[in-house]
Order: structure tokens, then sequence, then C-alpha cells
């Protein structure tokens, strides 16, 4: 019997996510990691306790993630962004789902409201926590730093411009905190290190989380919208290829256990979209040849984030190897039957079933006579298993009913999250 503790690290995860997303703006650099870093160390110059550093530097790695689009990605570099409710909202709602990360989607939530001397204490009638005061500091101190000058002569200007906001944008106490640090030079050399990433593992030691398998679903949940929702035609796709790989592999004779582990890598197989924006996911006209290597780079985003992960070795191969064909025609690694798992080829057929029966908004899903037909095509040219199309032959039905089940289940819970991200930006301008 496979031990059900898998004892994969939180920090990590949401380290690799962080890495994906920050992909999206290489102008941004790393820019989750620094707010990550600096809030924490504000958090120990402020002498929090180690729950609250926790939740500052998951809240910091991740504070950004609800700014979809590469547009609103740039807007955030603006010393003092225009519209800074809507990120904030879209990244608390999400992490809001997953319940460890509760307190943290709080802190995302407010994470640009300014202090105005004490009223930023509250907004409507919800008091805004002081750890989001802390990475709103520890976020404009980010985006002053330049990777084109060295950083140490850069200190003197991002004090002077954070202490001119003592008290109307950011708290007092936070602002001596860091004018104290500041004093440090190494925690500005940690802050644009290649190895930042390193440092903070080192720093996050001492209060490790680990996840159960019941919990790395619900985490993979949870990064499943987060991928899905970056776009309307793609809101519901990795649930209705969890909702088919799991019936392959149950059909196939997983275990339960690895019937979770391929739920999982089907939440993520689809990771490193993350990184793609999402003007071109939702582009309708054909993609430009560069828009279309951007794009294909995904897969190999998805493996870069998961390989790592010695504990997910099966849900990274899985996941990673979806476009992969079994005659190796397939990409990023061109691999050939013989080095494809079954786990691979189940997650391949899922994701061809998916995209050609699922409904998009610009277009139907297709019929079975035309899915049959394309799927018996990719098993003629050698691209699918043929054992697992026929397995979806022998029960269509079924699979497809529990599959648009699935989606229309996450296309009610998108449209629930746009609904009331437009009621809370209108509460919240
Ligand atoms: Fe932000
Ligand atoms: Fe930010
Ligand atoms: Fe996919």
């Amino acid at each position: 019997m496979a031990s059900h503790k898998l004892r994969v690290d939180m920090f990590d995860l949401v380290a690799a996510i962080a890495r994906i997303v920050d992909m999206m703006s290489p102008a941004v650099g790393s820019h989750h990691m620094q707010v990550a870093y600096l809030a924490d160390r504000l958090g120990e110059e402020l002498k929090l306790s180690d729950d609250e550093r926790f939740e500052l530097l998951i809240a910091g790695a991740l504070h950004d993630i609800g700014a979809f689009s590469l547009q609103d990605r740039l807007d955030l570099l603006e010393f003092e962004d225009t519209k800074p409710g809507e990120h904030s909202i879209a990244g608390s709602l999400i992490l809001g789902t997953f319940k460890p990360f509760s307190p943290m989607a709080r802190l995302v939530k407010f994470h640009h409201v300014p202090w105005e001397n004490g009223r930023g204490a509250t907004q409507g009638d919800e008091s805004v926590p002081m750890g989001s005061h802390i990475i709103h500091l520890a976020d404009r101190v980010a985006v002053q730093i330049s990777r084109k000058a060295p950083i140490l002569g850069q200190v003197r200007g991002i004090c002077d411009t954070i202490s001119a906001q003592r008290g109307e944008i950011f708290v007092p106490e936070h602002v001596d905190a860091l004018l104290k640090i500041a004093t440090r030079e190494y925690i500005w050399l940690d802050a644009v290190s290649e190895s930042i990433e390193v440092i903070l593992r080192r720093n996050v030691l001492r209060q490790k989380r680990e996840l159960s398998i019941e919990g790395l679903v619900d985490f993979a949940r949870l990064i499943c919208r987060l991928i899905d929702f970056k776009s309307e035609f793609t809101a519901s796709h990795s649930n209705g290829v969890a909702a088919t790989a799991v019936q392959l592999a149950k059909l196939t004779g997983f275990s339960r256990y690895e019937r979770s582990l391929i739920e999982i890598a089907a939440y993520l197989h689809d990771l490193g979209k993350l990184a793609i924006p999402s003007e071109i996911i939702e582009k309708q006209n054909a993609l430009t040849e560069e828009e279309w290597f951007i794009m294909r780079s995904h897969v190999y985003h998805t493996f870069q984030a998961l390989e790592p992960f010695e504990m997910l070795k099966a849900v990274s191969s899985w996941g990673s190897l979806h476009q992969e064909r079994l005659n190796g025609t397939g990409y990023p690694f061109g691999l050939m039957a013989d080095d494809l798992p079954l786990g691979a080829r189940i997650m391949a057929v899922a994701d061809v079933f998916t995209a050609l029966t699922e409904d998009r908004p610009y277009r139907q899903g297709m019929n079975p006579e035309s899915t049959t037909a394309v799927l018996q095509a990719m098993v003629d040219a050698d691209e699918l298993d043929k054992n697992l199309v026929d397995l979806v032959f022998k029960n269509y039905e079924a699979m497809n009913e529990t599959r648009e089940t699935a989606q229309k289940e996450a296309t009610r819970e998108y449209h629930a999250f746009q609904a009331v991200l437009h009621r809370l930006c209108k509460i919240n301008p």
C-alpha cells in the first residue's frame, strides 16, 4: 500500500508557481520572490510570529497572481498603479478556495490599500490585515529595483521615495523597519540575487509545511483555477481533462492513490500556461509564428516547474508529456512510444478528447462521429495509444457525460467567480 504522506513542501510548490507566473513578464524579473523575501525580512524585523511570517511569505510569493494579462502585469510596475483593486480581488478569490490559504487570501485582497494615516486600517466594513500593508510596502520597494544598475547604488533613492510616503501610503512602523534593514547590504544583494529562491528556502526551513495527497489534490485544484480562469476560453478545460483521465485510469486498473496522482497531473498539465499572457491564449485569429512559439513552450514550462519534485515524479512526467506522440512527432521532447508511460498516454488522449468535445465561447464541441473520426485518425497515424482510444470508444457516452458534467460545474464556478469579482470591484474600486 503506497504511503499517503507525500511530503511535498508547500513553499516549494508556491515558489514553482511564482517562478512560472514571473516568466510572463521578464521585465519584472523575479518580482514575486522579491516581494516574498522583503516581506519576510520586514516580518522578522517587526518580530512577527512564525505563522504570521509563513502567511506573509506565501502571500508575497503569490500576491499578483490575479493579474492575468501581460498589460495588467506591466501596469503594476508603475508606482501606485491606477487600478490596483481588480487583480488583488481576483487573486484573493482564487487563493481563498484552498482552505489553508484563506489567511493569505485576505493579505492579498488588500495589498494595495494605502495607510492614509490610519484610515487604511479598514476598507469598507472590513479590517485590513497589517500583513497586507507589509506586502504593499515590499511590493513598492521591489518595483523600484532596477536590474540595469548596481543595487547598492539604488538603496538611498528607494528609501527616500518610501520615507516621503511614511504615514500617507505606508504604515510608519513598517517604514521604520524598512529603513533599519536597509542598512544591511546583504538584504539588497539577496533581493536581486539569482539564487533568491534558494536563500528564501533556507529562511523558511523552520516553517516547513507539508501536504498530504488529499491536500495536494486540493492545492492542484487551486492551481487549476488559476490556469483555467486566465481566459473564458479555457475556463473549464483542465477539469474536463481530469475527469476523462481519471476514468481512463480506472479502466486501466490504476489504484486509488494513482488515480489521485493522475487527477493532480491533469489539473497541472497546462501549468506552463501561467507563463503565457492571456492576450495570446484569447487570440481568436491565427497566432503569429512568434506567438505560436510562445504558446508551444507552455508544456516545457510545466515540465521545468514540476520536475524538481522528487515525490511528484509521476505527476511531472504524466503532466508534462501530454503533447508527446507515440511516433515521435510530439513536443517538446519528441519522445517515442517506448519512453511514454501509460499515465502520459492517458493524459494525451484525455487532452485531445477534451479539446475536441468541449464547448468554447466561439464554437460548439464536436459531435461523437467527428470526435471518433479524429481520434481514429490519430491512432492510425500512430500518435495516440490504440488501446486507450478503444476504451474511449467503448465507454463513449459515460465518459463524455462525466467530462461534460465536470466542465459544466467548472464553468458555473468561473461565472460565479466573475460575478463576485465584478461586484467586489464595484465596492472597492
Ligand atoms: Fe499587486
Ligand atoms: Fe506586485
Ligand atoms: Fe490541455
